[in-house]
């Protein structure tokens, strides 16, 4: 299952997709974290310390690591290079699932060790002096849409993304990519705000979206949320002392977070888990060709000097293995 926690700059995307995370983990399910925002702050809400997030790999530096290795023997992919970050999969492409060892895991992933589990933790790589002003900064993003385009996750796996503040992910088909899109919203004109631009977007593609209230105080603010959201709002979560004692460097055990935050994170797991009757492989494929087309005919095609629609392999279908994982 792959879980977006997408919102406002501050209304709380990296806490609440932190905590989920956790959840997932005591929960003994298997899940990937990834970092998908420039300013990387996942690890630290993770429990890493500076000097091991700091030391985390930069998937957006790896790419040809991580291009080279998803397009296998896929023959319509001639090389690295022409391989952008919507190229879809086709035969003899490499997938990626989410419980196994393989090359992509071992060059752009770390564990991080929740409840006693370990948790691979990903992320896109800080914004570097060199990639202002520069309109490729978007590859660095990329990777991770690349990565979703090639992975597949069954039930029972997750895979929990913190995506960056923002309209940006709307300039690829990265919004697309996630079985359930958690909308994070303060109560505030500016966070429900964010919430219509995105319902906007998300109409177009059936984009399943769930508004999760954040740092709501009372019932003025549930009721705000109430009135300009409607339905779409699945709950609302209040202040935490857990979470704030978290960033007084006091981290408690996970087990001590208030009860209605237990409550809502099992919420947030059975809201994902019933999209999955939902799921439609080929819907998710045919999204990602669309996108791919509209890059190639809007950059890519002159930037590699290359027709990259003849990348697409209309006969495949991405879909979960119906056998057991193979050993990679
Ligand atoms: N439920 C909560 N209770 C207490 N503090 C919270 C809660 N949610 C978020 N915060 C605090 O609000 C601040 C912003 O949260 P967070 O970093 O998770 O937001 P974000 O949406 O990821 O921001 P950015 O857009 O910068 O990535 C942090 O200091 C965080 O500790
Ligand atoms: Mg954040």
């Amino acid at each position: 299952m792959k879980i977006a926690f997408v919102g406002k700059g501050g209304s709380g995307k990296t806490t609440l997709s932190s905590l989920f995370i956790r959840h997932l983990a005591a929960a003994r399910v298997p899940v990937i974290a990834v970092d998908a925002d420039i300013n990387q702050h996942l690890a630290a809400a993770l429990g890493m310390d500076e000097a091991e997030a700091a030391a985390l790999p930069a998937l957006g530096a790896r790419l040809p690591l991580v291009k080279d290795y998803l397009r296998g023997t896929n023959p319509r992919i001639a090389s690295a290079e022409t391989m952008i970050k919507t190229t879809p999969p086709g035969e003899g492409s490499r997938l990626l699932r989410v419980v196994e060892d393989n090359p992509v895991y071992a060059a752009c992933a770390r564990p991080v060790l929740l409840e006693g589990e370990p948790v691979r933790l990903m992320a896109t790589g800080p914004f570097a002096e060199s990639d202002l002003g520069v309109a490729c900064y978007h590859s660095k993003t990329g990777a991770v849409e690349l990565c979703l385009n090639h992975l597949v996750d069954g039930r029972e796996e997750y895979v929990v993304v913190d995506m960056t503040a923002g309209a940006d992910s709307f300039a690829s088909g990265m919004f697309t990519r996630f079985d359930l899109t958690f909308l994070v919203a303060e109560p505030t004109r500016k966070g429900v705000a964010v919430y219509r631009q995105y319902k906007d977007y998300a109409r177009d593609y059936g984009i399943a979206l769930k508004v999760v209230g954040n740092k709501v105080q009372g019932p003025d603010d549930a009721a705000f949320l109430a009135d300009e959201v409607g339905e779409d709002l699945l709950l609302t979560v209040g202040d935490s002392a857990w979470v704030r004692a978290m960033e007084k460097g006091r981290p408690r055990r996970f087990d001590l977070l208030e009860a209605d935050q237990r409550q809502a994170l099992k919420e947030l797991h059975a809201a994902a888990d019933e999209t999955y009757e939902q799921r439609d492989w080929e819907r998710y494929t045919r999204q990602m060709v669309h996108f791919h087309l509209k890059n190639a005919e809007s950059w890519a095609n002159a930037k590699t000097g290359a027709d990259l629609a003849a990348q697409v392999d209309p006969a495949f279908v991405l879909a979960e293995p119906s056998g057991a994982p193979q050993p990679a």
